[in-house]
């Protein structure tokens, strides 16, 4: 697993590699369900991309990741490490990466791998039709 790329003083304040969708309308949430318009979503165009989904409404901080496999995972994106930090998928798309100086890595079903964590994040169920995928957080 390949370190995220991420000077210090970027992990001492906790900032993520993997900002806000270019496209905010690019996703939408209701019912217990996120749907993520690939078309408007080119952070997930590639494996090892991240789209950072955050507010409307959502419940939960969540990361939606493109592996080197092509295909897409995701997780609720806050490190079980005591600092609760946002997590970066690994350029190699083969897992995750907190974002704080610690940097406990995860793979892309949330489990622990390294780092002082000690708990899997949360994965959440992903399917992909029409162009769309679904996301199940509830
Ligand atoms: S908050 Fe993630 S390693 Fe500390």
């Amino acid at each position: 697993m390949k370190d995220v790329n991420r000077k210090f003083w970027q992990r001492i304040l906790g900032i993520p590699a993997t900002g806000l969708p270019a496209d905010p309308d690019c996703w939408t949430y209701a019912g217990g369900k996120i749907n993520v318009d690939l078309s408007r979503a080119p952070e997930l165009a590639a494996p090892g991309g991240g789209l950072r989904l955050e507010g409307n409404g959502l419940p939960v901080r969540v990361l939606v990741v493109r592996g080197a496999d092509g295909t897409f995972h995701a997780v609720k994106n806050r490190c079980t490490h005591l600092g609760h930090r946002r997590l970066d998928p690994c350029p190699s798309g083969d897992g995750l990466q907190c974002c704080s100086v610690n940097k406990s890595a995860f793979d892309l079903s949330g489990k622990r791998v390294s780092g002082p964590a000690r708990k899997p994040v949360a994965a959440y169920p992903v399917t992909e039709k029409d162009g769309r995928l679904i996301v199940e957080i509830a």
